[in-house]
């Protein structure tokens, strides 16, 4: 059986694993080809193959979604905390496991050289 302080302290790791975003420092160099990999993997079923939506997320190709409206924080916090529902009608979105700030840095990447192409700046 667990002993308490052993059950306590992954208790402890796990909530700071999901609720603080570590975000990389100034010298970290987003990689968007990466970004786009870990967005398939992580982010499409919801939020759509090529940032366009689907029925359980909406689409990041909305002026909603330009930097200047949900800047990169936003993005780390959705993926580190979750959303509750509240731009529209898709329900609340989960967080996501297992991604680091770095990937997260690549999948903003990512999302913002898309955004650019299609003149959402
Ligand atoms: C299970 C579905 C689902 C998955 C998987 C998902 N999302 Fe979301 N996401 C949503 C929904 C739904 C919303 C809209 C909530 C609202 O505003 O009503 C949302 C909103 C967001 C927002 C806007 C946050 C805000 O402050 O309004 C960001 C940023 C985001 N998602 C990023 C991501 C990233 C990055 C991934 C992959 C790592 C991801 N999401 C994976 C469903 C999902």
């Amino acid at each position: 059986m667990l002993s308490l302080p052993v059950l306590l302290s992954s208790c402890d790791q796990d909530t700071q694993d999901r609720r603080l975003p570590r975000i990389p420092g100034p010298d970290f160099k987003a990689d968007a080809q990466n970004g786009r990999v870990l967005f398939s993997a992580n982010c499409a079923k919801c939020h759509g193959e090529n940032l366009r939506g689907t029925n359980n997320g909406p689409p990041f190709l909305n002026k909603a979604y330009r930097p200047g409206h949900h800047g990169d924080m936003a993005f780390h916090l959705a993926v580190s905390t979750g959303v509750k529902q509240h731009h529209w009608k898709f329900g609340d979105m989960p967080a996501v496991a297992g991604l680091s700030g770095e990937d997260v840095a690549n999948i903003i990447a990512y999302v913002r050289f898309e955004q650019q192409k299609a003149g959402i700046k």
